[in-house]
């Protein structure tokens, strides 16, 4: 499936735009504040129907504008799908079709695209807070493991009605039925990252070596509660022995929650490390990791997340880099582009201001150049 036809009516700075892109990609050049990674953000909003940059939906809208509408036509060259999305400031209502029909459940919607998008700020996955981690593995969950989102959902109805009923004071009866469930579901939520993050390992390593020319590096998941099992960061644990773990923890910290009047543990406070090994031990990139190597990382990572969609999907996934040569030394960035060219991948949607930087993904890519939100074919 490649990206066929992208429209944009009062999105961001697009006003009404309606652009053709070919099967083997494109190339959007720009200059700053041009509206590219709001290009980027559009296609990606098809995906999972969400800014991928974290805004709200009505900070989408145009200025002044009342809603917004994306569109997008998928082709495999025989069929396609179109895929849309529109939300109206006012009603707060948004609406996502299918070839002209609203799926019951927005987990239906999601993923149709099979996109994947490396920017700039990925660095902040692997540089910045745990929550940019957790984050990350929630998105690609969500796309690639049947039932994640929704019980993703579960769990925070839960955690917040469980966190309100800890700050009211309630007894450790009305608590039962609440934790229950965030066991029930915050151990579905543990299970699935933990398996995704051993899964993706070797392939995380393999991209980062491959791009750095550095030995080793990894990345751990770091469960707020205690790793059932052996406790060796090998094998990977059973749902079951997750409830277990949590249950536990729930019962321990119980005194503790109630008179901090917040749930202490669960998916909400897990963590990923991302580690290269020194010439002693392991070093942890977030706090001793160069710029060069956190940058490094958080693609290797992007491409690992493009190997589970391929694999989930069964398909080609799309590629987009938003301006990633940008911070790369040339070496580096002939790596990556070596990486990103192969045949596993499917369309590549590249942007940068400088068009001397598309060479390094070959001359394959129609050239489009993007001012002030309009876009027009080279
Ligand atoms: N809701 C919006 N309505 C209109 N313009 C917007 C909106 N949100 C952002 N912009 C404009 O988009 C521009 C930034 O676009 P962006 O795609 O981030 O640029 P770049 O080409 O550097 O990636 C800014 O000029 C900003 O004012
Ligand atoms: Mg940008």
């Amino acid at each position: 499936m490649f990206l066929q036809r992208l429209g944009l009516r009062n999105f961001r700075n697009f006003e009404e735009e309606a652009v053709e892109f070919p099967e083997r990609g494109a190339a959007l050049i720009a200059d700053n504040g041009q509206g590219k990674t709001n290009l980027l953000e559009g296609v990606y909003y098809l995906e999972i129907f969400r800014s991928f940059r974290g805004a709200r939906d009505e900070q989408l809208i145009t200025f002044g504008c009342g809603h917004f509408r994306v569109e997008g036509l998928l082709s495999d060259g025989e069929g396609g799908v179109e895929v849309a999305a529109a939300y109206a400031r006012e009603s707060c209502r948004k609406k996502v079709t299918l070839d002209g029909r609203e799926p019951g459940r927005m987990g239906e919607a999601i993923g149709h695209v099979g996109a994947i998008i490396f920017t700039a700020s990925d660095v902040e996955i692997v540089a910045g807070g745990p929550a940019a981690r957790r984050r990350f593995l929630d998105i690609v969950l969500s796309l690639v493991e049947p039932g994640y989102l929704s019980a993703l959902q579960r769990y925070r109805q839960i955690l917040s009605q469980r966190n309100e009923l800890l700050r009211h004071g309630a007894s450790l009866t009305e608590l039962a039925a609440w934790s229950a469930g965030l066991v029930f579901t915050g151990s579905r939520i543990t299970e699935a990252r933990a398996r995704w993050i051993a899964a993706r390992r070797a392939s995380f390593a393999h991209y980062y070596g491959a791009i750095s020319g550095e030995p080793e590096a990894g990345l751990d998941y770091v469960p707020s509660v205690p790793r059932p099992g052996s406790g060796t960061e090998e094998g990977t644990p059973t749902r079951e022995g997750w409830s277990e773990s949590f249950h536990s923890e729930i019962q321990r910290l119980a005194d503790n929650e109630r008179r901090r009047g917040l749930t202490l543990v669960g998916p909400h406070r897990d963590d990923v490390s991302f580690w290269v090994m020194g010439s002693t031990e392991r070093l942890q990139l977030r706090s001793f990791g160069s710029a060069g190597q956190q940058r490094t990382a958080a693609i290797a990572l992007r491409m690992a997340e493009a190997e589970s969609l391929r694999a989930a999907r069964g398909r080609r996934p799309i590629l987009m880099l938003d301006d990633v040569f940008a911070e790369l030394d040339p070496q580096r960035a002939e790596r990556v582009a070596g990486l990103l060219t192969a045949e596993k991948w499917g369309q590549v949607i590249v942007t940068s201001p400088k068009p001397t930087e598309f060479a390094l993904m070959g001359k394959s890519l129609a050239e489009y150049r993007i001012v002030g939100g309009r876009v027009n074919r080279l």
